[in-house]
């Protein structure tokens, strides 16, 4: 099925649940998919609720293996912010007892680089005979698919991790289990301009297995 009639479907969709689409969304899913790119610089306005609720619809329709539907979402905005704004500067204070007050200012700023974080995370069930790794694979689907209908919402949108991924104090402030893991951290908001593109050659990432 060509890309366009397959957007063309859900756009009908689209109307039907009245979503918010900006004139200047991608003609195709092709370009909306080839031209995703990490935004420099996010500002206001992020998604609203409605446009929220179809990125984590979104998300949750990314590829799983099993449906063990491993992905869990912390959606973290306005006030929310500081809160995980202080749990990056305890990462900080951790790392660097000494840390003076504008080290961990500049920490507890992070957390108000976007309108908008959803920390994803997964819990993976260790007793599946799904691997863990697997159950990871699909959260990170879960966060592709996050990004990329942010961007067809007009949305920009960056993944990162750092080490506060990987830190038990931000791994217990946002609830994660034993067996949990966070994928990212996915900030979201208005792009003030757009990301260049940077993209290896196709063929020198690609070989064929044709004969
Ligand atoms: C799993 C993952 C983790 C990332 N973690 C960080 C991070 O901690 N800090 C950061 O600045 N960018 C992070 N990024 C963003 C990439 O470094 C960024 O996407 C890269 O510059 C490539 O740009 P592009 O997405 O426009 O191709 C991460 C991306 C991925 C996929």
């Amino acid at each position: 099925m060509a890309a366009r009639q397959i957007l063309s479907e859900s756009q009908d969709r689209e109307d039907s649940l009245n979503i918010d689409t900006p004139s200047s969304a991608p003609a195709t899913l092709i370009d909306l998919l080839t031209t995703r790119a990490s935004a420099i610089k996010l500002v206001e306005p992020g998604p609203s609720e409605e446009q929220l609720a179809s990125i984590l619809k979104a998300a949750v329709s990314a590829a799983d293996h099993g449906r063990l539907r491993p992905w869990r979402f912390v959606v973290i905005r306005g006030d929310g912010r500081r809160r995980f704004g202080d749990l990056l500067a305890r990462v900080q204070q951790d790392a660097d007892p000494a840390a003076s007050e504008t080290q961990l200012e500049s920490a507890r700023a992070k957390a108000m680089r976007a309108p908008v974080i959803i920390a994803l995370l997964c819990e993976a069930d260790p007793a599946s005979k799904v691997p863990v790794i697997e159950q990871q694979f699909a959260a990170a689907a879960a966060g592709a698919h996050l990004m990329l209908s942010a961007k067809a919402l007009g949305f920009g949108s960056n993944w990162k991790t750092g080490s506060a991924a990987y830190h038990p104090i931000v791994r217990e402030g946002l609830g994660c289990g034993r067996d949990g893991s966070i994928i990212g951290f996915f900030y979201i908001g208005t792009e003030p301009k757009p990301s260049p593109l940077a993209r290896a050659p196709i063929e020198s990432v690609v070989r064929h297995w044709s004969d």
